[in-house]
């Protein structure tokens, strides 16, 4: 029996569709279809209703009227809460990018719709799916015995000016480098560490002039480990690099590459270097940007799960709650300048 097609709407058609959605739907997953497009810039809505060969939709009335199951969210991150709205509204599945909403209580709000109206309702943190990501985590969940000392998160990025003219670093649309690049990590941490229990953090500007930060810096107590980060988009004139270091009792493991696509392991005592070196090897991905290679893997589980071929859920965006919860917390606590517990509800600057 040939596989059923699942039909997709994009919505939003900007630098991450370009840069890696577009090629995914065009090239690379066999059952799936694309519907119909719409972005708000007449350009490009025009473009992708050429390139996806879909009929051009004048508004987005229109275009939730076209036939499609899902739709992929990628518009800028403080207008998801009204766009995935929307699509419960008009009954449409939701795969949206993150951060899924920028506040937790819009996200518990959308995800009681979602249960309520039985539609899907999924995020993409890409990362997750890295193979070195991948094998981090196995080796963490089959490691519980082996205490973690200390986890450092950095991140030392470049963002010149100029990317802050539009909606990023905009509290109503974006926040900083905490809720647009470190979230990436700030999710990986979750995903590792557990939840986080308390944090405290500190912004400021060190070189672009924005309403929220291009640097913070802080501690975080997750349940299964301590970490400090420090992240900025204020180097000069290119990227330095990101990381996250898992400092063990016997050994290291570094996750580093653009979109932690690589991963190293040392013991201090310098054995098994062999053993390391293949783990390295067989782990690595190449990537061409920072946005990686893993979003294939979030859609391809999306539409198996739609065509019932696995039980598996994809990611829901309520499995993430604590990510955004985390990025509030920080905020919530640079602003009183003290510890922030976690709690049902956290509510920072980020989405006001
Ligand atoms: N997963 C990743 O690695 C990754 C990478 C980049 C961006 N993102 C996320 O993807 C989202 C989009 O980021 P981007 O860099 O592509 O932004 P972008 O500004 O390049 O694109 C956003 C697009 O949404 C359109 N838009 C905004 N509001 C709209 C509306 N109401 N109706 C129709 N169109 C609307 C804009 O016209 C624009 O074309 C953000 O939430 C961002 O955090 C994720």
């Amino acid at each position: 029996m040939r596989n059923k097609i699942v039909k997709f709407g994009l919505f939003g058609l900007g630098a991450v569709v370009e840069a890696r959605v577009k090629n995914i739907f065009l090239k690379e997953l066999k059952s799936s279809k694309v519907m119909a497009v719409f972005d708000k810039d007449l350009k490009k809505n025009k473009k992708y209703s050429k390139i996806f060969k879909c009929s051009f939709s004048e508004n987005s009335r229109e275009f939730f009227k076209k036939d499609f199951d899902i739709c992929y969210i990628s518009t800028d991150s403080g207008s998801h809460f009204q766009n995935i709205l929307e699509c419960f509204n008009n009954n449409k599945h939701v795969v949206v990018e993150k951060p899924p909403v920028l506040k937790v209580d819009q996200l518990i709000k959308l995800n009681n719709i979602s249960i309520n109206k039985k539609l899907k309702f999924f995020v993409i943190y890409q990362n997750r799916k890295n193979k070195a990501v991948q094998f981090t985590k196995n080796y963490l969940e089959k490691n519980k015995k082996e205490k973690i000392v200390l986890v450092n998160l950095k991140l030392l990025w470049c963002r010149k000016q100029s990317y802050y003219s539009r909606w990023h670093g905009k509290w109503k649309s974006d926040g900083g480098v905490l809720a647009q690049q470190g979230i990436h990590y700030i999710d990986l941490l979750c995903y590792f560490f557990g939840k986080p229990l308390k944090a405290i953090g500190n912004m400021e500007n060190v070189s672009n002039k924005l309403q929220a930060e291009d640097t913070h810096a802080g501690l975080i107590k997750f349940q299964r480990a301590n970490c400090t980060f420090g992240l900025s988009t204020a180097l000069r004139p290119n990227d330095d690099g990101a990381s996250i270091e898992i400092f063990l009792q016997k050994r290291v493991i570094i996750l580093h590459g653009i979109c932690c696509n690589k991963i190293t392991i040392r013991n201090y005592d310098n054995k098994y270097k062999t053993k390391y070196k293949r783990i390295s090897e067989q782990n690595y991905q190449k990537v061409k940007s920072g946005v990686g290679i893993s979003h294939y893997n979030f859609f391809e589980e999306i539409i198996e799960n739609f065509q019932k071929k696995t039980k598996i859920s994809p990611l829901r965006a309520i499995e993430t709650i604590d990510t955004l919860k985390l990025i509030n917390m920080l905020y919530k606590s640079s602003e009183k300048k003290n510890w922030i517990q976690n709690a049902k509800i956290i509510k920072s600057r980020l989405g006001n």
